[in-house]
């Protein structure tokens, strides 16, 4: 089977469940060859079945840089090379806003946070560095609305994100012109995204958040996407033949939040009534 990706390698974070998963799964069909970082190795364990051993990886955590290094080299021994390294993993703060950190843990939650979805990132990078330079590869790094505004997470979760635009940023300056660097920002998804365990949210799942409801009007896209949804973007980044010229970029996927309006989310609801079409 053909696909944008045929003979490409790649190590993804967090590939274990939700976004990752699904980037695994599309890279497989595009033709890459697939390697996971996760911590949890029930999660690993079950996308290897689900994609009949297809998608295989190491169970370790990004917050070390010895676990990034084991997981590139897994790559590379299983693949001969590696062309494209996701950082993907990450947690939410569930919304905490300022006034509701509590006093005694807010240095530990920050701490624990930037720890997963900054510093897993950076150490990702440095243990892919040198493979992406040999195979004039790429990195993608999976970002958030909370990236480029407010009230997508609380101070801890939108701070991260927005440092995670600033990481892409100087890794694709320093990286030129050998590795290209992009972010995907997607919105809202129904995964099983964690919180802080020092806030008391590592058993918390963005799943059981009624995220449909919130969306609805909220967004100029207003329905709630599924992970495959985003991959697309993903593949985009990652084949140098449909965007050799990209890097620092990142693709907002958000459903529209930067151009929601001030009287309603969007101002064409009522377009196939205006123009005389029998659709929705
Ligand atoms: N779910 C959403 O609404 C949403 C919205 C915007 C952006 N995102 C981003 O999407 C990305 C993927 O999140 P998801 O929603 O698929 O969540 P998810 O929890 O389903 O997937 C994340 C994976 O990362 C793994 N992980 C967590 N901490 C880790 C660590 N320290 N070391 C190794 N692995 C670790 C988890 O085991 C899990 O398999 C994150 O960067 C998140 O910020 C999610």
């Amino acid at each position: 089977m053909g696909g944008w990706l045929q003979g490409r390698t790649a190590l993804i974070t967090g590939g274990g469940s939700g976004l990752g998963a699904a980037i695994a799964e599309r890279f497989v069909a595009e033709g890459a060859q697939v390697a996971i970082l996760d911590k949890s190795d029930e999660k690993i364990a079950e996308i290897a079945e689900r994609s009949k051993g297809a998608i295989t990886g190491v169970a370790g955590d990004v917050r070390h840089l010895g676990d990034n290094q084991q997981a590139v080299g897994y790559a590379v021994d299983k693949f001969g090379k590696l062309d494209i390294f996701i950082g993907n993993a990450a947690i939410w703060d569930y919304n905490a806003k300022l006034i509701d950190l509590p006093e005694e843990n807010i240095a530990a939650a920050f701490d624990e946070l930037f720890a997963v979805n900054v510093k897993g990132y950076l150490l990702g990078a440095k243990a892919a560095q040198k493979e992406l330079v040999r195979a004039k590869g790429c990195m993608i790094f999976t970002v958030s609305n909370a990236g480029f505004y407010v009230d997508g997470g609380g101070p801890l979760y939108t701070a991260s994100k927005h440092a995670v635009v600033g990481l892409i940023k100087q890794l694709a300056f320093e990286c030129a012109p050998h590795v290209r660097v992009n972010g995907v920002a997607p919105g809202a998804i129904s995964t099983d995204l964690r919180g802080p365990a020092a806030l008391g949210l590592a058993e918390m799942s963005i799943a059981n958040v009624p995220l449909g409801q919130a969306l609805k009007g909220t967004l100029p896209l207003s329905d709630l996407p599924t992970s495959q949804d985003y991959t697309g973007a993903y593949v985009l980044f990652a084949s140098k033949e449909n965007i050799p010229m990209a890097t620092g970029a990142v693709l907002n996927c958000d459903g529209g939040f930067g151009v929601r309006g001030l009287s309603s989310a969007s101002a064409g609801e009522d377009l196939p009534q205006r123009l005389g079409l029998a659709i929705k």
